[in-house]
C-alpha cells in the first residue's frame, strides 16, 4: 500500500509514490493530458493525468468528475517550480469516493450575500481557506505571547449580570426567572483575577448588539484581553505594541503561503516593527482639523477619522489620553487633569480601524463610585467589582485586542465577516 499523506508534506516525498485524499477543485483538459487541481484542506496541488500513464477508465474520469467530488489519488511526486505549491503529482491511479452533485459555488465571482448564505461550502474556497489558516495561527500566537510572559489564562463567563462596555449594545437573555446579558468583555472579571494571579488574560467570544452595518462590526467577535497588576498606562502601551508586532511577525513567519494566496503585500507587514507612533487625543483632533474634519473636543472618533489618522503612518498608531466623557467608567482619570482618562486605542494601518482598546483602570473606590453614579449604572451589580478596590487596591491596566479586525488587517480583507468562520452580524444568523 502506498503511504497516505497530507498534501502540505508533499515536498518530503520527492520522486516517491504517495496517496492524497481530498476533493476536486478544478479540472483543465487538453487532448492527451488533463490537470486536476486538488485540495485536501492542507494545500492545493496540481495532479497531472497522462493518457499513456493510466488506464482508459481513469483517463476518462476527466469527463465525469465534478467540482468537489472526493477522491483518493495515487501518484509520483515531482518538482514543479512553476506551481504555487512547488510540487505536483504525476497520477497513477484515482479512486473515486463520491461524485459531487452540481456545486453551487463555481470558480467565478459570486455576490457576497450568496457566498455568505453558503458559508458552509464557501469555506472550501482558496481565500476563506487561507484566512482560516491565518486566523488559527494568530489565535495560537496570542496564547503563546502571553503564556511565554508569565500570564495565566483565566477565562471569563459568557452570562453576566453587568454591562462592561455600555448598555446600548447589550444582548439580553432569559436566565431562568431572571435576566442575564451576554458578555461584552471579560475585563471586569480579569481585574478581579489579577489580584489572585498578577497577570492574566482571557480569550473568548464577546457579544454586542451592534446596530451598525459597517465592515468592522460583528455581533459576535473574539477578543483577547490581558490584564496586569502594577502596570500604568505606559507599561500598557509598551505591551500592546510588543504584542501586535509579535502577531504580525508570527503570521509572516508561519503563514507565508497563505499570505501569498491572498495576494497580500508582504512589505506592508514587514514594516510593522516597534516603536509605534503615539499621539494624544488632542493631537489627533489637531491633525483631523487640519485635514478638514469638523470635530470638537469630547467627540469620539469614528471610522473616517480613524482612517484619516492611519493614513499618516505605515504602522499602527496609538491614540491615548481621551476625554473622560468619551470613554468607559472604569478608566483612570489623568491625575493632572480630570477632563482626561488614561485610555488608549490602537488604530491599524490601511483603514482597518481600531484593533485595541485599553486603559489604566481607576483604582480609587470613591472616584469609581462617582463614575458609576454619574453613568447611572446599577451600583448593587458592581459591588463585587468595587471589592477589588476595597481589599489591597493597586494600580493596574489592561487592553483588549479584537481578533477579527487584527486578522482582517493581516490578511488585507475588506470586511471582518470574512475573518470568522461563522459570522454573526445584525443581518446574519445563518448558517
Ligand atoms: O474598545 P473595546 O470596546 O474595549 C473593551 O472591550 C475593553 N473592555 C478591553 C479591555 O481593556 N480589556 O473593544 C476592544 C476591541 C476593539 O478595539 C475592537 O478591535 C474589538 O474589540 N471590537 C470589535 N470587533 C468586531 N466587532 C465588534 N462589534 C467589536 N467591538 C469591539
Ligand atoms: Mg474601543
Amino acid at each position: 500500500m502506498t503511504e497516505y499523506i497530507l498534501a502540505k508534506h508533499i515536498s518530503k516525498y520527492l520522486d516517491k509514490e504517495v496517496t492524497l485524499k481530498g476533493w476536486v477543485y478544478n479540472i483543465r483538459k487538453s487532448g492527451k493530458i488533463w490537470f486536476l487541481i486538488f485540495r485536501d484542506g492542507t494545500e492545493f496541488i496540481q495532479c497531472v493525468v497522462l493518457k499513456n500513464d493510466v488506464s482508459e477508465e481513469i483517463f476518462e474520469l476527466k469527463n465525469t468528475l465534478t467540482q468537489e467530488s472526493s477522491l483518493a489519488i495515487t501518484g509520483i511526486v515531482q518538482e514543479a517550480p512553476r506551481q504555487e505549491a512547488g510540487y505536483e503529482l504525476l497520477v497513477k491511479n484515482i479512486e473515486v469516493i463520491h461524485v459531487a452533485e452540481e456545486y453551487p459555488i463555481a470558480l467565478k465571482d459570486h455576490g457576497v450575500d450568496f457566498l455568505m448564505d453558503n458559508r458552509h461550502l464557501w469555506l472550501r474556497s482558496r481565500l476563506p481557506y487561507a484566512i482560516m489558516k491565518i486566523r488559527a495561527e494568530v489565535e495560537k500566537a496570542c496564547r503563546d505571547f502571553f503564556d511565554e510572559r508569565d500570564f495565566t489564562l483565566v477565562d471569563s463567563p459568557m452570562f453576566t449580570p453587568n454591562a462592561a462596555e455600555g448598555s446600548t449594545t447589550l444582548f439580553e437573555t432569559k436566565y431562568f426567572d431572571r435576566k442575564a446579558y451576554l458578555t461584552q468583555s471579560g475585563q471586569l472579571y480579569s481585574e478581579a483575577a489579577i489580584m489572585a494571579l498578577n497577570r492574566t488574560y482571557c480569550f473568548g467570544p464577546c457579544f454586542r448588539a451592534e446596530k451598525s452595518k459597517t465592515r468592522r462590526h460583528l455581533t459576535e467577535f473574539w477578543m483577547i484581553e490581558p490584564e496586569m497588576a502594577f502596570f500604568d498606562i505606559f507599561d500598557d502601551m509598551d505591551l500592546a505594541e510588543e504584542f501586535v508586532e509579535y502577531l504580525v511577525q508570527r503570521a509572516l513567519k508561519n503563514c507565508r503561503r497563505e499570505l501569498e494566496i491572498l495576494d497580500r503585500d508582504i512589505t506592508k507587514l514587514e514594516a510593522i516593527q516597534r516603536p509605534f507612533p503615539r499621539i494624544t487625543y488632542d493631537e489627533a483632533l489637531e491633525l483631523l482639523t487640519k485635514k478638514g474634519f469638523d470635530i470638537k473636543f469630547g467627540d469620539d472618533l469614528g471610522a473616517p477619522h480613524e482612517t484619516a489618522i492611519a493614513e499618516e503612518y505605515n504602522k499602527p498608531v496609538m491614540i491615548w489620553r481621551w476625554p473622560t466623557e468619551s470613554k468607559a467608567f472604569y478608566m483612570k482619570r489623568d491625575p493632572e487633569d480630570e477632563k482626561y482618562v488614561l485610555g488608549v486605542d490602537m488604530i491599524a494601518p490601511e483603514g482597518h480601524g481600531e484593533i485595541i482598546g485599553g486603559s489604566q483602570r481607576e483604582e480609587d473606590i470613591n472616584v469609581l463610585l462617582e463614575r458609576i453614579e454619574k453613568e447611572d449604572l446599577p451600583k448593587e451589580d458592581f459591588e463585587w467589582f468595587l471589592d477589588i478596590r476595597r481589599y489591597g487596591s493597586v494600580p493596574h491596566s489592561g487592553f483588549g485586542l479584537g481578533l477579527e479586525r487584527t486578522v482582517g488587517w493581516i490578511c488585507g480583507t475588506h470586511h471582518v465577516r470574512e475573518c470568522i468562520p461563522w459570522p454573526r452580524t445584525m443581518g446574519r444568523l445563518k448558517p
